[in-house]
């Protein structure tokens, strides 16, 4: 039986000189084994001590979340890496001093017997990363136990970027909320693993292809797309369907002038039996008039922007109950990868060649 509980929200203004003073009490629940939301510079996390097999169980069960998906552990100490793995690879060391705190997670070999076993979700490894995040460090550090914390998020569902996302979806379900405002990147960490001179990104993310390949000249650099990939992913999250807003979700791609001619085109042909809608870039977003709700990413020339409205724009075409939604595509080039990849997940990979 699921139980109603009444989550708290502690709003945290980091104008006020004593706002770590009210961090005490969400602490002190994270080290009791209660379940938290806090922001990152990513997304929102979930929370919960990641020694504590009932605390992680707290987790999974919230967010309805497959037991075979291993959570991050976040840190606020760079002595915490010792404690919890028998990481000994250089480069891997060289990508904590450059990227943490920051939105990078990476894959080591985990200790026995110092984690849950939900959090590695029986895996010899454990994803670790240190936020990036004033509030998020401060609370750790006040809770003073690793942090298991996947997205704040139900299941399948676009991860927050703001603590009225996390409302939405967990309500009733967590003990409480720090509400920091939006989140900076607002999309999740680069999560990699390393071995030798190899640097394998299992998950695109907030640190981009190039960043690592200026830190690590030497080292190869991979981006496993699924759709190359012919085996499993080895990131057990991404072989999950994500993000997908309740309307049918295409995306167009091609030369710009006859991308907006397609979307308009395919607008007009929809827009009888269809509530439509169109994610676009500034430039374009006067085309579309014709759709019910056309949501702006901002411009093409900064896509981080784009990056960090993603999530909320996919969330309001369902608040809107938008049935049929074109997105223009970006690059691919710098943080356009992760942008890409999480859009495509949403649109179940649904995309049009022009
Ligand atoms: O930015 C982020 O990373 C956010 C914030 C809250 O820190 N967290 C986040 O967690 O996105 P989550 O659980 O939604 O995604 C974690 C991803 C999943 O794809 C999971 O399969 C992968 O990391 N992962 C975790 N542990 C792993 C492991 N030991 N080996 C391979 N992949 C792992
Ligand atoms: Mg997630």
């Amino acid at each position: 039986m699921d139980v109603m509980i009444h989550t708290k929200v502690w709003k945290i203004d980091q104008i006020k000189s004593d706002w770590h003073v009210q961090l005490a009490q969400p602490a002190a629940l994270l080290s009791a084994g209660k379940q938290i939301a806090f922001p990152t510079e990513t997304v929102y996390g979930l929370g919960a001590d990641a020694r504590s097999e009932e605390a992680v169980r707290g987790i999974f069960s919230a967010k309805g979340r497959p037991s075979d998906n291993p959570l991050i552990v976040h840190i606020y100490d760079r002595s915490q890496v010792h404690e919890l793995t028998n990481c000994t690879n250089e480069l891997a060391e060289r990508l904590m001093d450059q990227f943490w705190p920051g939105p990078l997670t990476l894959i080591l070999p985990v200790r026995q017997g110092v984690l849950s076993n939900q959090v590695t979700a029986g895996l010899q490894t454990v994803g670790l990363r240190m936020p990036d995040h004033p509030i998020a460090l401060e609370l750790m550090r006040q809770a003073a136990v690793p942090i298991a914390a996947p997205s704040a998020n139900t299941s399948g569902r676009p991860s927050p970027t703001l603590a009225s996302h996390v409302l939405d979806d967990l309500q009733g379900k967590i003990e409480g909320i720090v509400d920091g405002g939006a989140t900076g990147v607002g999309l999740e960490s680069t999560v990699v693993e390393v071995s030798g001179q190899h640097i394998q990104i299992l998950r695109p993310g907030g640190v981009t292809v190039e960043q690592l390949q200026a830190c690590c000249p030497e080292a190869s650099v991979t981006l496993e797309t699924e759709l190359e990939s012919k085996e499993a992913p080895r990131s057990p999250g991404m072989k999950y369907t994500h993000y997908a807003p309740q309307g049918k979700l295409v995306i167009v791609k091609g030369e710009s002038a006859a991308v907006s001619q397609y979307i308009v085109q395919q607008v007009t042909m929809h827009a009888a039996e269809n509530k439509c809608g169109v994610l676009c870039f500034e430039e374009n977003a006067h085309h579309y008039e014709q759709a019910v709700l056309v949501l702006s990413l901002g411009s093409v020339n900064q896509l981080e922007q784009a990056a960090s409205r993603l999530y909320e724009a996919l969330r309001k075409f369902d608040e809107y109950g938008v049935t049929r939604i074109w997105s223009e595509a970006s690059t691919t080039e710098g943080i356009g990868a992760a942008f890409m990849n999480r859009l495509m997940k949403a649109a179940g990979h649904n995309i049009i060649n022009l």
